[in-house]
């Protein structure tokens, strides 16, 4: 079956052209990309999906095949039954989707078993181009395997005429030590430039415009930094609980879940110095040294919580996280954590970062807030409020300056307002990609810049290790909070305490239809 229709040639060369320069342009065109885990969770509801939206788009290199690998004895009719649902496709696009699980084959396989993977050889070098092709490995599995199946894909599944790239997903360990111990195993087989460790955040259009804000902007930078702003909070906030999901969830907990990586990331982009050019070395190397200048979080900077039920609220919330049957009767673990981060460098000493997250909260939002200091010498007698420039991640990306203005009128008195730029209203027709599509995309490309890079990854655990070893050692009890509220109370006293100032004044108007 020809794709001809489906994939417009010479796109994905041009965007890489466009976006990497020549060079990288002249690499061998023909790629296979292998899914380990492919009958998994992960697999259909994201990996295949974004695969399909880059491949209808055009956007992938015009030889693409994908193999799946897992142990179940499946089919590629399978594999498309189960993704089908995820994939969002319109009453036009059966040819299409016809087309991408043409270029589609599912090999069934032990992941520690050495044969299984000389099989999965065989298979790769048997597809069109594919003694030549590049290979990009995804493994859409449980870390409990990782150590077998990057050891098979080093020993047994290596292109030796194209490249290879491997792509892994968190958790990467759950401490320092282990982490440092995966680190060791994937550098006996792989250099860093082959591994790719996603932190989906890093894919978000507003986490990647945070760059663009601050350094291509001249307004931000004179103000940036410990004389002009007063605390900056990263908050990831989500309705729902873990139901169903509490297994994987518990032994984990929201730190290590969502503070660790994404929000700690989002500081990271917050908090560094210019680099010295966009490319991803000079990028990571800034975000390391913010890192570097960040102690261990303190006990006595955290409020933990974990949510209960409500028994007034709507049926799924009447569900507290111990009573969630995947989860341990006693379980200590936290669902909620807001922690008070402090960068020991000259641009941000003595400037609190407040990281707070949480499931089952209030409402669905991720969102940076640099709030800045009073206005000195104040002549409208305690009037003005601090101005908030905030960055919302989702849902409804938007960048909005919360300012003073005067009162229009006859009046001559300061009132609240904002500069509002919501990405709905100012970029009506622009489909944004998916955080996937935008990190599968730049792993074809070879550009790591929103990949995490194994120093980042062991400074990052440096300064969470020992709050999560304490808070397991002494089996530290969550403050309980109810299912759809802000979370515990105690958490906006800290906030309060360090410094971040909420009035409740400022009210946010829909402008007016036009
Ligand atoms: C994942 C966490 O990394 O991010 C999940 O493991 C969380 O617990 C998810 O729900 C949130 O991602 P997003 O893109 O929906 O904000």
């Amino acid at each position: 079956m020809s794709t001809e229709p489906f994939t417009r040639p010479g796109v994905f060369t041009q965007l890489r052209r466009e976006l990497y320069g020549e060079e990288q342009s002249s690499l061998s065109n023909t790629h296979t990309f292998i899914i380990l885990g492919a009958s998994g969770d992960l697999a259909k509801k994201k990996i295949y999906p974004t695969l399909w939206w880059l491949f209808r788009d055009g956007l992938l290199p015009d030889n693409t095949h994908f193999v799946g690998f897992a142990r179940s004895d499946f089919t590629v009719e399978d594999i498309k039954a189960a993704c089908l649902p995820y994939m969002k496709v319109t009453d036009k696009e059966g040819d299409a989707v016809s087309a991408f699980f043409h270029k589609n084959s599912y090999l069934s396989g032990r992941y520690d078993d050495g044969t299984s993977f000389e099989q999965l050889n065989r298979h790769l070098l048997s597809l069109p181009g594919g003694a030549n092709a590049n290979r990009v490995f995804y493994l859409a599995l449980p870390p409990t395997i990782y150590n077998h199946v990057s050891s098979n894909i080093r020993n047994h599944c290596m292109s030796s005429k194209g490249w290879n790239r491997i792509i892994f997903e968190k958790p990467f360990g759950r401490d320092f030590q282990s982490s440092q111990d995966l680190s060791a195993h994937l550098f006996s087989l792989f250099r860093e430039d082959q591994i790719y460790r996603i932190d989906h955040y890093l894919g978000k259009e507003m986490v990647q415009n945070l760059m663009v804000i601050r350094f291509g902007n001249r307004i931000f930078g004179p103000i940036w930094n410990r004389t002009s702003v007063a605390s900056v909070v990263l908050t990831f906030k989500e309705p729902f609980g873990t139901e169903g999901r509490g297994g994987y969830f518990d032994d984990f907990g929201i730190i290590r879940d969502v503070m660790q990586n994404h929000l700690l990331q989002m500081l990271c982009l917050v908090a560094m110095e210019k680099p010295a050019s966009t490319s991803p070395g000079d990028v990571r190397d800034e975000k390391v040294k913010v890192l570097k200048c960040i102690a261990p979080v303190a006990m006595s900077d955290v409020v933990l919580g974990q949510y209960v039920g409500d028994p007034a609220g709507k049926e799924h919330s009447k569900l507290g996280y111990l009573d969630d049957p995947t989860v341990p009767k006693d379980s200590c673990t936290p669902t909620f954590a807001t922690a008070v981060l402090y960068v020991h460098n000259e641009r941000w000493e003595g400037v609190p970062f407040i990281l707070r997250c949480g499931k089952a909260l209030n409402e669905p939002k991720a969102e940076v807030r640099v709030q800045f200091t009073d206005v000195p010498g104040d002549i409208f007698n305690g009037q003005c409020q601090r101005n908030e420039l905030v960055v919302r991640v989702q849902p409804d990306q938007a960048i909005y300056l919360k300012m003073m203005t005067k009162r229009p009128g006859v009046n001559f008195s300061p009132e609240e307002t904002e500069l509002d730029l919501t990405y709905k209203s100012r970029y009506k027709d622009v489909k944004l990609p998916d955080a996937y599509e935008r990190l599968i995309l730049d792993v074809f490309c070879g550009n790591q810049m929103h990949f995490v890079r194994s120093d980042e990854l062991r400074e990052a655990w440096r300064i969470f290790t020992p709050l999560l070893h304490q808070i397991e050692r002494e089996k530290r009890r969550p403050i309980p909070y109810t299912y759809g509220s802000r979370g515990p109370s105690e958490a906006d006293d800290l906030t309060k305490r360090v410094g971040f100032r909420y009035e409740g004044t400022y009210k946010w108007v829909k402008p007016h239809a036009t």
